[in-house]
């Protein structure tokens, strides 16, 4: 009887722990087209985003950076829940290697073109736009 119920579990257990794994990844039910995010990545992109983003979208991506103030149009808030759905993870990919010109917006929000050759990073990155939004 005991072979039995360990037999059942082990699979189950396993089961979970991927789908967790794999969860964490997606950002959009694993449909994302975009790259594969490992914890590295994850790291390089926390830092670049105090070093190169936060000035003007704020440590928690509210818009509310020191920079903020001078910009016009300003960043907007990532908490924003309509916003959240209407973007897609490409666009947001976009905008961060290519900048604001390239998707029809402000000039202000510059390129990183130093991140064409990193798109695991951009896509950690988008990754953290998106969790802003369930702050
Ligand atoms: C000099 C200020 C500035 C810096 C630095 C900056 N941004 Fe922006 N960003 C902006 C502004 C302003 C906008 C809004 C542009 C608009 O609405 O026309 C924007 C827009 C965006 C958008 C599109 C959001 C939307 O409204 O659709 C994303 C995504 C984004 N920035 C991510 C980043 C990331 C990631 C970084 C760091 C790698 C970064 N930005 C650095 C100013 C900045």
């Amino acid at each position: 009887m005991r072979g039995t119920i360990i037999v059942t579990l082990v699979p189950t257990a396993l089961l979970v722990t991927m789908g967790l794994i794999s969860g964490c990844g997606g950002g959009s039910g694993g449909q994302s087209k975009t790259a594969r995010v490992t914890t590295a990545d994850r790291q390089e992109a926390q830092t670049l985003y105090k070093s190169r983003c936060a000035a003007c979208h704020g440590q928690f991506g509210r818009g509310d950076g020191p920079g903020a103030a001078a910009l016009d149009p300003k960043p907007r808030n990532y908490g924003d829940a309509e916003w959240q759905k209407t973007v897609t993870d490409e666009e947001i990919e976009k905008v961060i290697v290519y900048g604001g010109t390239a998707v029809g917006k402000s000039a202000q929000m510059v390129a990183n073109p130093d991140l064409q050759a990193k798109p695991a990073v951009v896509a950690a990155l988008r990754e953290m736009v998106r969790s802003f939004g369930e702050l």
